[in-house]
This record gives structure tokens, sequence and C-alpha cells, in this order.
């Protein structure tokens, strides 16, 4: 069933990766994008351990039937989680995870200060756990799980976004530039990314709001340019192209692409 040759297949569990696609099809503008939103499932934020995996390894499985050559796991919550298993499984194949922007947030603040939002599940997993030990030297690190706001942003009920974010925000401490306030915010899930303006209005215009997407398509690039995979399909009337897959309502996933400009 090799039915999108050639693409890069994406996965998060909703809506949230779209923000990572979105830098994808500007870093890789000739690349065939296979993106599977596993709405049914979501929040894995609030899953056990072993069902992301789990998740994580039948959708990988299934881009991989469909054509992928190599794999973004669009989603903090289950790179925490599969990333390491799905690299064992697939040792040849190019995968990409995310990761909560520690590092670059404590070069970046001048407070050394930071705060992170990000699932419950990133947030005890060991792999972050391993991160924050190697970020924590020279700079303090504010932790909240910002529980609900991936599934209201999935749901798309803003005024439950706003009253969720100005909760979290509030108890990661005081933002400011002052010695021990918070300057550099890290947004730990890639459904954050999604309502990056109104976190931007919430903790002030001067606060660092860090998202990675960029970086990670960068990143994508590099990966597939060392395995010598991403020559464009040229003559294919695909590249190019996004095709959208989902377990819950394909119709509201292509529409919050839409809406995002995909
Ligand atoms: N978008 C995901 C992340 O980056 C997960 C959100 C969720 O399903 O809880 O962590």
């Amino acid at each position: 069933m090799n039915s999108f040759p050639s693409c890069i297949g994406i996965f998060d569990s909703g809506v949230g990766g779209l923000s990572v696609l979105k830098a994808l099809r500007q870093e890789l503008p000739q690349e065939n994008l296979l993106y599977f939103s596993d709405s049914a499932f979501a929040p894995y934020g609030e899953r056990s351990e072993q069902e992301v995996v789990q998740r994580s390894e039948h959708i990988t499985a299934t881009l991989i039937q469909q054509g992928a050559k190599a794999l973004v796991i669009a989603c903090n919550t289950a790179t925490a989680a599969a990333v390491h298993h799905l690299r064992q499984q697939y040792p040849k194949l190019p995968i990409v995870g995310v990761e909560p922007a520690l590092k670059p947030a404590s070069i970046s603040s001048q407070t050394r200060q930071v705060g992170v939002l990000a699932t419950q599940r990133t947030l005890s997993s060991q792999k972050f756990a391993n991160m924050l030990q190697t970020c924590s030297h020279n700079c303090h690190f504010h932790l909240r799980a910002a529980t609900g706001l991936a599934l209201a942003i999935e749901l798309g009920e803003q005024s439950q976004i706003k009253n969720l974010l100005i909760e979290h925000l509030k108890a990661l401490g005081k933002f400011g530039h002052a010695p021990g306030q918070i300057d550099t915010l890290v947004l730990g899930c890639t459904h954050y990314p999604l309502v990056i303006e109104l976190i931007q209005e919430l903790v002030g215009p001067t606060i660092h709001v860090l998202d990675n997407a960029p970086a990670i398509a960068k990143h994508t690039h590099v990966l597939l340019k060392n395995n010598q995979k991403n020559s464009p399909l040229g003559v294919s009337a695909n590249a190019g192209g996004i095709c959208y897959q989902t377990s819950g309502d394909l119709k509201k996933l292509q529409q919050f692409a839409t809406s995002l400009g995909l």
C-alpha cells in the first residue's frame, strides 16, 4: 500500500503538529508530506506512557506502509515516550523528534529564569528529566503541566483556552526582566504555538516565547540531506503535496489546516 511514495510521515495526537507541518512546508517545499492526526486518542498528555507508545508504533507502521521515507514525531509527548522504541524498531529510518527547547532558552535568558509549559506526560518523562539536568546548572526552570490546554486548543474553545492560559502562566511565576523574573517561555507542546499570539499578549511583548518548529524543520532538512534521500520528486504530480489522515474527523482537520494557511 505505497499510496504516497517518498513522503515524510508526520504525526501528533491532534492538530498541534500542524504548527510543525507548516514549518516543514516552508523549509521543504518540494517534499510530499503525509500528516496523521490521532484526534480519537487525544490528548496524549493525559494518557499512560504505554498507550502513547502503542499509538506511536501503530501510526508509524501505517505511515511507513504508505511510503514514508522519514518520520517527524510532531509531538513532545509522543517523542518523550516513544522515540527510543521507534529508533530501535526502524534503525534505518530517519526519525526526528520534538523536545521542549530548554537549551536554546537557557542560552538566551538574561535573568536565567525560564518558564516551561508542557503536558504532564512530557514533564514526568525520563527524557525530560535528563534534559533538565543537563541545562539546569546555569538556569532555573519553572515547570507547569498545562492540563486541559491541548484539548481546549484541539476543540477550538476560545474562552476556555484564555482562562487556562491565564491560570497556567500565573502558576509559573512573574514574567519580566528584573532579577528573579521569567524572561523566556518555552512552549513544550506543539499545540501551544497555535495560540502563540494570545500567549505573547498575556506575558507581554518583551518576553521571549520559544516555538522550536522552524528549528525542527531545519533539522529534518539536514537529516534528509545526510541520508541523500531528499531528492525532490520532480515530474511526479504529487511533489510538494500534503495528505491529511486522522483517527477522528477529517473535515475538521482539513478546516483547521486551511485556517493556518496550509
Ligand atoms: N501536541 C502534543 C505535544 O506536543 C500533545 C498534546 C496532547 O495530546 O496532550 O506534546
